[in-house]
């Protein structure tokens, strides 16, 4: 498995292999026992497509950082079929863990939990004394960890820094012939990720990373709400806030080049280019490892204009228009809602203002058609931050590498 040449150009194999056809139980089963085996199978979730392995295998682990280009450093969510699996794997639940749990899983919720030491490999958790959690709503997911017979740690089926996958198809373009298989399930359903949490006391969660699950759902479950970066600074914006003190520069700390052999030092060390905002901030470790990356960016630069709906669009033109007449190829990342009123090389509506959750599941498949259409520069409009707005914005900052612009 060391051989280069052979971690790049394995055969992937696919389920279900009939084209069009429906998943039997003989492929389901063979891509369990792959993954029982210690091989990496990338499989649906109702978030995105993940890279499964073995969460007890360091070995298994190993292949999924290879395949991916993933930073050592950031630790992977595991996968769990049922509540009995939590046994073993995690110190018993306190009384909100287990509410949470309870009101949202099987779904977009990650717990970051307190780990039985030795449970999982400690490549899952980058040496943490955590584990991050998640009980996934998506029956291929639920059917196929059932069959493995272990906590499968899956981090998204793209390679590191690239938008999530959300078709099968994604996961071939990133990853055909450097993993085991790959499971199509069809489009995944809410788009972004899950929501990454961990309980600041009886009934207040703390968001590390937001996404399927939304701020008003666990508000609604009785929960008060903190956001990662609360007593870091705060900020008028909450999208930003995730992004205090992350480091989320263009090209910054993504891929090969940011392996650190300590998680800790790494996790102390400040960002090398960080925005003047973090520099300013409190230096706190970001407790969610991963938001520190630049991440789900497309190939072109993106730059995201929030804010008052009348001027985005208008600065949104301008620059357009200002770096067409550079001779750039330009694309611009609108909603239903605003494309017809954009002239540019490329203009796509990234679902409709008016139902944020078709924005959710179309964003990362915009980001990649930009990609495929050769868009050199992209200019993204910002969409409110209430409901999944909220996990929309974050990553369209992240993809954006922190190039955000405010107008109001
Ligand atoms: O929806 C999802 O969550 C998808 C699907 C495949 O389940 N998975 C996913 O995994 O997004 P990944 O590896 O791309 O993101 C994991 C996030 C990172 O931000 C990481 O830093 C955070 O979870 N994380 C993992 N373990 C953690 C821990 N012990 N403490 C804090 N954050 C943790
Ligand atoms: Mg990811």
């Amino acid at each position: 498995m060391s051989d280069k040449l052979h971690e790049t150009n394995r055969p992937t194999k696919r389920w279900p292999s009939a084209e069009g056809g429906a998943l039997t139980e003989a492929e389901l089963n063979e891509a369990a026992a792959l993954l029982a085996a210690g091989e990496t199978v990338a499989f649906p979730t109702e978030t995105v497509y993940g890279l499964g392995a073995d969460a007890r295998s360091t070995e298994a682990v190993e292949q999924v950082f290879r395949a991916k280009g993933r930073p050592s450093d950031n630790p992977l969510i595991v996968h769990i079929a049922g509540m009995e699996q939590l046994r073993g794997l995690v110190r018993p639940l306190g009384e909100a863990e287990r509410r949470l749990a309870e009101r949202f899983w099987p779904g977009p919720l990650t717990l970051v939990l307190r780990a039985v030491p030795g449970a999982v490999s400690p490549r899952v958790t980058a040496g943490l004394d955590t584990v991050a959690v998640r009980m996934p709503d998506h029956e291929v997911a639920l059917r196929l960890i059932r069959a493995a017979g272990c906590p499968v740690a899956a981090p998204s089926a793209n390679r590191s820094g690239r938008p999530s996958p959300t078709a099968a198809q994604h996961v071939q373009e990133d990853l055909g012939g450097r993993i085991a298989g790959i499971v199509d399930g069809g489009p995944t359903g809410v788009g972004l990720e899950s929501t990454v949490v961990e309980c600041a006391g009886p009934d207040s969660v703390r968001i590390l990373r937001p996404g399927g699950v939304t701020p008003e759902q666990l508000r609604a479950a009785g929960f008060k709400v903190l956001l990662e970066a609360d007593g870091a600074g705060g900020h008028a914006d909450p999208a930003q806030a995730f992004e205090e003190g992350m480091g989320s520069s263009p090209g910054g700390a993504s891929g090969e080049g940011a392996l650190a052999r300590d998680a800790a030092a790494k996790l102390a060390e400040a960002p090398p280019t960080a925005p003047a905002s973090a520099a300013a901030a409190p230096a706190a470790a970001p407790r969610s490892p991963g938001m520190k990356y630049a991440h789900y960016a497309p190939r072109g630069e993106m730059r995201l204009i929030a804010g008052d709906r009348e001027r985005v669009r208008a600065a949104v033109q301008a620059a357009a228009d200002e770096a067409r007449g550079r001779g750039r190829r330009v694309g611009i990342l609108a909603y239903e809602e605003t494309a017809a009123a954009y002239r540019a090389d490329i203009v796509l509506a990234c679902g409709s203002l008016a139902a944020p959750e078709t924005a959710a599941q179309s964003l990362y498949a915009v980001l990649r058609e930009f990609d495929e259409r050769g868009a050199e520069v992209i200019w993204a409009e910002g969409c409110p931050t209430d409901g999944i707005g909220l996990a929309l914005m974050n990553r369209l900052s992240k993809a954006a590498g922190g190039r955000v612009e405010h107008i109001d």
